[in-house]
């Protein structure tokens, strides 16, 4: 076993893949979105030793606090944030780092989170609904419960959590308002639609309340947007995903962008000009084994997508090639101001 991998506390999943597929060197940059317990975090600052840089976010303050104290031993080799993944763009900017070698996304739900910190997030202890990821976000889950009309709350039950009895649910829980605990909403789901599986009636109710409150599909379309230009030369986009709706953005973003024309089928000539900018590194999913999801059922529904940046043939890059300095650029991930530099010093020089 790895010694990052924590005794208690958030096993980060996928841990070997993530870092094979970032594929850490010594001295790289990486960005990791969602730090939760600093365990992945933790792994990449070990792997890219010595050397290596690492900007943490998270938008839970409680997170970066966790994750402050754990990754201690690199105090001088990280940048925590506490913000939104979705400024990804302006948090690097204001920080000055970028390009990076790598991105990571391990998408969702801690397991301080989920096992009751008092704000929601689980069913199975009774807390207030809030389900917020930041105090600072406006709407918590009693918000959308108290206040959406049956229809709104049924279309988003139906739309966040691919819930069938979600009208059943909307009309239980309209006639049970106010509803300020998360025991009280469970309870009068189940009584709706009783227990049909193994999964608790409330589950998928609970998905689509909690992506609502915090606009995860808004969110993580809008940071894989921004990840693609913050990544140098070869730089590793990762994305770990826990369900469907998830996994679907992530994989149109990176199928889309490992596309060259994206003109509509039967289009004679193309318009678009649309160029690929990602590589995928492999076409499918890579998911837990079987003793993975036995030593950490957590990890049973992750999806892990890789991709990687490419540049255009026609670039610069090309130069840099048969210049044989390419080794160089991809230590240093130069993006193309810094390698035009590079290579006006080189042909200056000549
Ligand atoms: C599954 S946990 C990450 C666990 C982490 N990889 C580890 O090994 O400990 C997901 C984390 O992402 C954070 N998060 C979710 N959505 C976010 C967003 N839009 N912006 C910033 N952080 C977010 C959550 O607060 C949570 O701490």
């Amino acid at each position: 076993m790895s010694p990052s991998r924590p005794n208690s506390g958030h096993v980060p999943v996928l841990l070997e893949e993530t870092i094979a597929a970032l594929a850490v060197q010594p001295g790289g940059r990486y960005i990791d979105c969602t730090l939760g317990g600093g365990g992945h975090a933790l792994a990449i600052l070990e792997h890219s030793s010595p050397g290596g840089q690492l900007l943490g976010i998270d938008a839970d303050p409680g997170a970066i606090e966790v994750a402050r104290d754990r990754l201690n031993a690199y105090r001088d080799s990280i940048l925590l944030v506490n913000d939104n993944f979705a400024n990804l763009q302006a948090i690097c900017v204001k920080h000055d780092f970028f390009p990076v070698h790598g991105i990571l996304l391990d998408l969702g739900l801690s397991s301080r989170q989920l096992n009751g910190d008092g704000r929601g997030f689980s069913f199975k202890h009774d807390a207030p609904l809030d389900m917020r990821f930041s105090p600072s976000q406006e709407i918590t889950a009693a918000d959308i419960v108290n206040t959406y009309s049956e229809a709104e709350l049924a279309h988003l039950i139906k739309t966040y959590g691919e819930e069938g009895y979600n009208r059943r649910i909307a009309r239980r829980i309209v006639s049970e308002r106010p509803i300020k605990s998360t025991l009280h909403l469970a309870r009068a789901i189940e009584r709706v639609i009783g227990r049909r599986s193994k999964l608790h009636p409330a589950t998928k109710t609970f998905q689509a309340l909690r992506i609502a409150v915090n606009r995860e599909l808004e969110n993580l379309e809008a940071a894989l947007k921004q990840a693609i230009e913050l990544l140098g030369f070869e730089g590793r986009l990762v994305v770990i995903s826990y369900h469907s709706l998830e996994d679907r953005i992530v994989k149109q973003f990176m199928h889309r962008e490992a596309k060259g024309c994206i003109c509509p089928p039967g289009t004679p000539v193309c318009v678009c000009g649309h160029k690929p900018r990602l590589k995928l590194i492999k076409r499918g999913v890579i998911t837990p084994s079987p003793l993975e999801i036995q030593r950490n059922p957590r990890s049973r529904s992750a999806k892990l997508r890789v991709a990687e940046h490419v540049i255009a043939q026609d670039d610069c890059y090309g130069t840099a090639d048969v210049l044989n300095f390419l080794a160089e650029v991809k230590a240093r991930a130069w993006k193309r101001p810094a390698l035009l530099k590079k290579l006006e010093t080189v042909f200056l020089a000549a």
